[in-house]
Formats: structure tokens, sequence, C-alpha cells
């Protein structure tokens, strides 16, 4: 088999290919990524010497591009989660999110199509996507695979509007696709962009702890690790056509993860007991904050047994350890040496 990952340089798709690579060595791993400032290939460093792996720097907006490298290197399956995946972002530079999540999965699409025209037996195109397609919940429900969509964010409404494509593409040129929507990840290789990483950074550092509004927006966090794992299952084991939901049964209110964060954070560093916390300052809300995420993944535990591995606690505690033990790979990302590395290990641009 030789499966394609695009965006296997970032938090998830890194993840995802060094689970591929080490449970599936008789695959091959195309990691196609343009290497964005959230694509690093240090996050790869313990994989990337696998007679499995293969790396190509190309970016999906690039109709053309795709499909000569499908042409070439004809893939049994893709594994698509590049994206422009940062809220934030979303709102300072809508029109990016456009082009790299609505474009460029309609490339994908098309060189899958062309690819696997005349024979699409056992062929798959997976599409990774996310929990905030459904909007945002009250205190009461969850997000089912029959919630209707209503993204609030660019990214969100971006994320969604991919999704519909790619339905789309199974409906109306019966191309085998499959999608997942998942809740929020944290874990090793996240870029300290997203809550959790980057309040761990600003701790060790002793920076202030910027919380949204009054940080009573709850999210539903899974291990990066177990996703990885529901990737693999859905991958092998998903019903073309189907949607399936991934999340941990597991809500936090931004401040309780917060505060949970900076005990663990504290604990660690060997300082005072509530020294972290008065790092917590609140400021200005984002712009249509969504207010609640919760996911019901019940159709992926019964139909394929998925389970989270790890509690929250727990996957905290060795995110933390992670990170204050790759101080180098936090200081790189932090002021964009790591951009280099490509040049080191592939040659110049
Ligand atoms: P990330 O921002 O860490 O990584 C995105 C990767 O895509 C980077 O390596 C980047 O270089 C690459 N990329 C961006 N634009 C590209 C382009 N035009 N061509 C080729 N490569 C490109 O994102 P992540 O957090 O790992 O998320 C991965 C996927 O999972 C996304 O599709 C996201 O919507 C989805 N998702 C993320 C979460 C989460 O909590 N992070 C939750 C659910 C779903
Ligand atoms: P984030 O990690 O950006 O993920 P998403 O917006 O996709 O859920 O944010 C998680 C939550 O944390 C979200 O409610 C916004 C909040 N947040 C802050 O309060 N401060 C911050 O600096 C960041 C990045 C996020």
């Amino acid at each position: 088999m030789h499966i394609l990952v695009t965006g296997g340089a970032g938090f998830i798709g890194s993840h995802v290919v060094r689970h591929f690579l080490t449970k599936y060595p008789s695959s091959t791993i195309t990691n196609l990524d343009c290497l964005t400032y959230a694509g690093n290939l240090a996050n790869l460093r313990d994989v990337e010497h696998l007679p499995n792996y293969r790396f190509v720097k190309g970016d999906i907006t690039d109709g053309d591009f795709l499909m000569q490298l499908f042409e070439k290197e004809r893939f049994d399956g893709v594994i698509h989660l590049a994206a422009e995946s940062h809220v934030d972002r979303s709102i300072a530079n809508p029109t990016a999110f456009v082009v790299t999540n609505v474009l460029g999965t309609v490339n994908l699409l098309n060189a899958a199509k062309a690819s696997w025209q005349s024979n699409s037996e056992g062929k798959r195109f997976y599409h990774i996507s996310t929990d905030e397609v459904y909007g945002s919940l009250g205190e009461e429900g969850m997000f089912t695979e029959e919630t209707p969509y209503a993204p609030h964010s660019p990214y969100s409404a971006s994320k969604a509007s991919s999704d519909h494509f790619v339905r789309a593409w199974h409906d109306t040129f019966g191309l085998p696709v499959v999608i997942s929507n998942c809740s929020n990840n944290y874990g090793s290789f996240q870029f300290p962009e997203k809550l959790i990483p980057l309040f761990i950074n600003n701790i060790i550092q002793k920076k202030p702890l910027p919380v949204y509004g009054k940080g009573e927006n709850i999210r539903d966090w899974l291990w990066v690790v177990d996703h990885a794992e529901a990737i693999d299952l859905i991958y092998h084991q998903g019903k073309t056509g189907e949607t399936y939901n991934i999340g941990g049964h597991n809500e936090w209110s931004n401040i309780d993860l917060i505060r949970l964060l900076c005990r663990i954070m504290d604990n660690k560093l060997g300082r005072t007991s509530g020294e972290s916390e008065k790092l917590i300052t609140f400021v200005t809300d984002r712009a249509g904050h969504d207010l609640r995420y919760a996911i019901d993944s019940s159709k992926l535990q019964r139909e394929l047994g998925w389970v989270p591995s790890i509690t929250f606690e727990k996957g905290v505690e060795r995110t933390v350890e992670w990170y204050l033990s790759h101080d180098e790979w936090l200081s790189n990302v932090t002021s964009g040496s790591y951009q280099h590395y490509y040049d080191e290990m592939y040659g110049v641009r």
C-alpha cells in the first residue's frame, strides 16, 4: 500500500505519519507538506530514517502539481490533514483559510478522482475534520454525526465547506471517501499558538496567560495519540461515505483547565503552589467565540471499538513533561529557526 498523508509535518499529521510508519512497515507513507509556519520536519526526526518514509515538499493549492504527483505515485489512499488550523489566524486573515482548506481540498479530490477513475477498488480518501463545523452548544447536548452544520469562525466555515466538497465528490463521482470530525487535540509537537502549548511555554517563561473573556468556554479535549489510533481504525475499517465523530468525553472550561495546568507546572518546575496561577490575565474575548463543544463519539466506539487510552490529567501531565524535556524544540519553533531544517536536510529550496 502507498498512502499519501497531507500536512504530515504539522501537529496531528506528524503523529499520524509516525503511527502508520511504525505500525505498517510494509506500507509506504508519503508525507506531502508545503511547510508553513506550522509545518516542522523536526517533528518527524525520530522516524524519517525509516525505509518506508518519503517526504515531498508541495502545496495542495497547486492543482497541476497534485495531478502530476498522483499520476506518478499511484497512491492507494489519502489521509488529508493539511490545513490552516488556528481560529485566531482565521479572524486575522480569512482568505488564506479559503484557499488552503477549501481550494486545496478540492484540488486533492480532483487528483484522486483522476488517478482512480478506471478502478477505485480498495482506494480511500480520508478527510480529517473538526467538531467546530457543528457550531456552538449551550449548556446541554452533544454533537452527533447528524447535527446540522453551523460554523461561526472563518476556520470552521472553511472546514465545513471542505467537508461538503468531500461528500459531493462521493455522491456525484463515486469517490470512496470517509470523514471524521474530532474535538480539540493536545499533546507533543503542537505549535505554541494553541491554548495548551502556548500556556505551557508562557508558564516556563513566567509570561502572562491571556485568558479570553471569563474563561468560561468549554472544549472537549483528546490526546493526539488517541486521535491517531482512531484515524488508523477509520482508515482501515470505516464505512465508505460515512462520517465518524471522535472525542474523549472530556469537557473542561478553559479556566479549570488552565488552573490544572498551572498546578501541574508548579509541581514539575518545583515552584511554590499557586505561583503560575498569578500569571492568569483576563483579556478581551475572541470575536464570535464558540461557547461549548462536546462530541458524542458513541458511533465510533460501537462500530469500531475505539476508546481513548488515558485520562486527561495523565495526558496533560505527560504533555507537560514532553515540553519540559524538549526545550530545544520549543525554542526553535518560538524563534522560527526550525524553518532552516528543510534546507539542512533536503538541500536549499
Ligand atoms: P497544524 O497547523 O499543526 O498543521 C497543518 C500542516 O499542514 C502543517 O504541517 C502545514 O505546513 C501544512 N499545510 C498547510 N497548508 C498547506 C498547503 N497549502 N499545502 C501543503 N501543506 C500545507 O494543524 P493540526 O492541528 O495538526 O491539524 C491537522 C488537521 O486536523 C487539520 O485539517 C485540522 O483542521 C484538523 N483538526 C485539528 C484539531 C486540533 O485540535 N488541532 C482538531 C480536529 C481536527
Ligand atoms: P485553541 O487552542 O485556539 O483551540 P480552538 O479555538 O480551536 O478551540 O483555543 C482553545 C480555547 O482556549 C478557546 O476557547 C479559546 C481559548 N484561548 C484563550 O483563552 N487564550 C488563548 O491565548 C488561546 C490561544 C485560546
